[in-house]
């Protein structure tokens, strides 16, 4: 007895007497974080000044990907350089502010310190009681707030991306339809004899919703047809719904685009809840690009019915500059998440406002356990800009967007190819030698868009439209300016007149 007293007293003091491999002395972190703060800071300010972009040399890539596991430990000074030296510089460019491409822009200051700090404190928002799970249910209320979304009976979390939000959001349309029709989807799965579920999305709507769709067991969705706006076509969806019910299909949900990835159109949001309230469809807004549209006062009349849906995909890491990731899933009838995903194991389980318990767990309310505290960098971003600062941001952009709509109209060698809604401009660049020639006039642009991306003066992407190639910039950055806007054309200008000679 007493020797395995002496043996066990023995390892402890072994064990308390070497410092963890992870530990870090007050003093040293202080130093590190002082360290890494004006490394940010450096690299921040000279960011404006340096090439968007450039690709990394084999050496370069060779050099991350194929690091041996270390077998012992590096000290924080040799980890900090090698990250200066070799990860720092070959950043993807979107925070840059002439990186006009997908919806990536850049992330603001304030929520990069949040980032820091959130993982100083590293809760899992989960659930309990704890400042984590209060501040993601304001921050969601105040995004419920900002688009005019009723918050009396809705719910939402925070998830990792719009794509994340969206496929939430149809799990619960499933959900709901399936009680309607008198079963049970998590129960059975979609294995039983049912109607086959039918979800319709527009020929623009985010390639997301089809993978949605697929991994919900719903098959392709059908693709509506689009009017001349890139809007979805009210008639042309009708006509499918009901030639799918005249053939025993199911149709459950429609999904409407409060902003196409493409070109930013807004689908017809209001007329779209009117159809869904007359043939008992879901109506799931995809807002992850454009629903903070509707702050802006000159375009706000667009979104009228958003208000009226039943789900609403938001991405706070797009058009709100919060550092990635952070989107939003919402539901109009807040319980049916809660049915659609609640499963709670013994040892989860708490009592409300008892011991942990706090309110119920936000992972009843989603497919994720242990979730990242992503309130806090949302709720530094919104305060301080304030409502008013999220309106002037997002009016920003859409001007600007409308500039560059008006330095293309008026250039005799460039194309507007789409209507700017919000604050995407698709584009093509058109010298006179190769006007009507739609496929060499596809191959150019495409040329350009590769030659300008490997520039480092600006970046664009491009998409395909009608079956043409287009250039396609999202404004989108909080410090773009009517500068950047002009070097962006301009410099599709010079690429292009260069891979025509
Ligand atoms: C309209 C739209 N929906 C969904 C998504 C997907 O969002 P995420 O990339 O955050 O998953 C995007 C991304 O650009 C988008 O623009």
């Amino acid at each position: 007895m007493s020797t395995t007293k002496h043996v066990v007293n023995a390892s402890r003091t072994v064990l308390s007497d070497t410092p963890s491999p992870l530990a870090m002395d007050p003093g040293v972190f202080y130093h590190l974080g002082m360290l890494a703060v004006e490394m940010a800071a450096e690299y921040l300010e000279e960011l404006p000044a340096r090439p968007v972009f450039g690709p990394m040399t084999p050496v370069e890539r060779e050099r991350l990907l194929n690091q041996p596991l270390p077998e012992h430990g590096m000290s924080p000074e040799a980890i900090f350089d090698f990250f200066e030296q070799h990860i720092l510089p070959h950043a993807m460019g979107n925070q840059h502010p002439r990186f006009a491409a997908w919806v990536n822009p850049a992330a603001a200051p304030i929520g990069m310190l949040a980032e820091f700090l959130a993982a100083v404190m590293n809760p899992s928002a989960a659930g309990g009681d704890h400042a984590a799970i209060y501040l993601e249910h304001c921050t969601v209320r105040w995004l419920m707030e900002l688009i005019g979304f009723p918050v009396e009976g809705s719910t939402g979390l925070l998830v990792g991306g719009g794509s994340v939000a969206s496929l939430y959001c149809l799990a619960v349309a499933r959900q709901w339809a399936a009680n309607i029709d008198g079963w049970n989807v998590r129960t059975e799965g979609l294995q039983g004899d049912h109607r086959p579920l039918m979800l319709y999305i527009s020929e623009e709507g985010h390639s997301c919703l089809r993978k949605a769709s697929q991994l919900l067991g719903l098959g392709e969705p059908r693709r509506v047809a689009v009017d001349a706006q890139f809007k979805l076509d009210v008639p042309a969806l009708r006509a499918e719904v009901r030639a799918d019910r005249k053939a025993g299909l199911r149709p459950f949900c429609v999904v409407a685009s409060a902003g196409t990835v493409n070109t930013g159109a807004v689908d017809p949001l209001d007329a779209l809840a009117d159809f869904c309230t007359e043939e008992g469809l879901w109506l799931h807004v995809d807002g992850a690009y454009g629903a903070f549209g509707i702050l802006d006062p000159n375009v706000s009349h667009l979104f009228t019915g958003l208000s009226r849906a039943d789900s609403v995909a938001l991405d706070p890491h797009k058009w709100l500059a919060t550092p990635i990731e952070c989107s939003c899933a919402i539901v109009r009838e807040g319980p049916l998440l809660r049915e659609t995903f609640s499963l709670v194991p013994p040892y989860l389980q708490t009592e409300p406002d008892r011991g942990f318990g706090g309110l119920p767990w936000f992972s009843e309310y989603g497919f994720q356990q242990t979730r990242r505290f992503n309130a806090l960098k949302l709720a530094w971003v919104i305060q301080q800009a304030g409502r008013a600062g999220l309106v002037d941001h997002v009016s920003r952009h859409n001007a600007l967007a409308q500039y560059m709509a008006q330095l293309i109209d008026a250039a005799p060698d460039m194309e507007r190819m789409a209507p700017v809604e919000l604050s995407i401009v698709c584009f093509r660049y058109v010298p006179e030698a190769l006007q009507g020639d739609d496929d060499e006039l596809s191959a150019l642009n495409h040329q350009i868009m590769e030659e300008i991306q490997v520039g480092g003066e600006a970046f664009l992407n491009g998409t395909m439209l009608h079956g043409r190639f287009v250039l396609r910039s999202c404004a989108l950055h909080y410090a773009l300016t009517e500068q950047d806007v002009v070097a962006i054309i301009e410099e599709v200008r010079r690429v292009g007149t260069q891979c025509i000679a």
